[in-house]
């Protein structure tokens, strides 16, 4: 079924020799076919397997903490839309998670396998009362940065996915405000072009610096991007506890 060329090939290999072809099977869809030729030849997913890391994902969170210094040691985190838990294994270990001091909470309503030094939700984040829960997992203390990786499965139909994906964001945003302490940086899964006037402009009130990015590992052929928002100007106790907004 998978078909290695590069073995025969006799002479020197180059990287287009390497490439591993999958053969389309009896009651696999054109689809899925292209799907499992490109996992089996991104060296990202390799890499993820070969370092720990559930995910390719990790690296996008890598990559913009590298560029953008996102996590100190000490820091609290909160990621929304956390499963597999690539992104939470990344900033449980930047900033000295342990399981007798978690420092890091993640949030998904898919089932994840526990991450020491991460506490996890199983919870749609777009629920009235996920603010609260979070806010309560973090002893009420305010966070330093709060990541977005969130992104609904598409419908296919351009507008909706749109609309869809600008309402998790202003919701993610808007929690965001809510919980970082003054300094605190905000990440979000945003689409390219797709970060809505508004939306921006209400970040750009809120923060000293807002960046959209393309981490080198996000696939080129994707319109996904990230809104990297940083220096919070505050609202959230620096300290001390905050009460959830009912
Ligand atoms: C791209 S994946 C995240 C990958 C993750 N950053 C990693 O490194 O493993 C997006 C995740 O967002 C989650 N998600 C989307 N909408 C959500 C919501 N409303 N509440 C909670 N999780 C959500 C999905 O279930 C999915 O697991």
């Amino acid at each position: 079924m998978v078909n290695n060329k590069a073995l025969g090939t006799g002479g020197r290999k180059s990287d287009k020799d390497l490439k591993i072809r999958v053969k389309t099977a009896k009651g696999r869809k054109v689809a899925s076919t292209k799907w499992l030729e490109r996992q089996l030849n991104d060296p990202y997913v390799a890499r993820a397997r070969s370092e720990g890391y559930r995910s390719r994902a990790a690296f996008k969170i890598k990559e913009m903490d590298e560029k953008h210094k996102l996590f100190k040691k000490g820091m609290r985190v909160v990621d929304l839309g956390a499963a597999p838990g690539g992104w939470s294994q990344v900033a449980a270990k930047a900033v000295g998670s342990t399981i007798e001091k978690p420092l890091v909470v993640g949030i998904d309503y898919l089932d994840m396998d526990p991450i020491p030094g991460v506490v996890l939700l199983k919870k749609d984040f777009t629920e009235d009362d996920a603010p609260a829960m979070l806010i309560e997992a973090m002893g009420g203390q305010g966070a330093d940065v709060v990541m977005s990786d969130m992104a609904w499965p598409t419908t296919g139909h351009r507008a909706t996915d749109h609309l869809r994906i600008v309402h998790l964001i202003e919701i993610a945003a808007g929690f965001a405000i809510q919980v970082l302490k003054p300094g605190g940086s905000f990440v979000a899964k945003v689409f390219q072009g797709g970060t809505e006037h508004e939306l921006l402009h209400m970040l750009k009130r809120h923060f000293n610096t807002t960046f959209h990015v393309k981490p080198p590992s996000s696939r080129k052929d994707s319109a996904e991007a990230y809104l990297v928002a940083k220096g919070f100007k505050g609202s959230a106790p620096a300290e001390g506890k905050i009460t959830p907004v009912e």
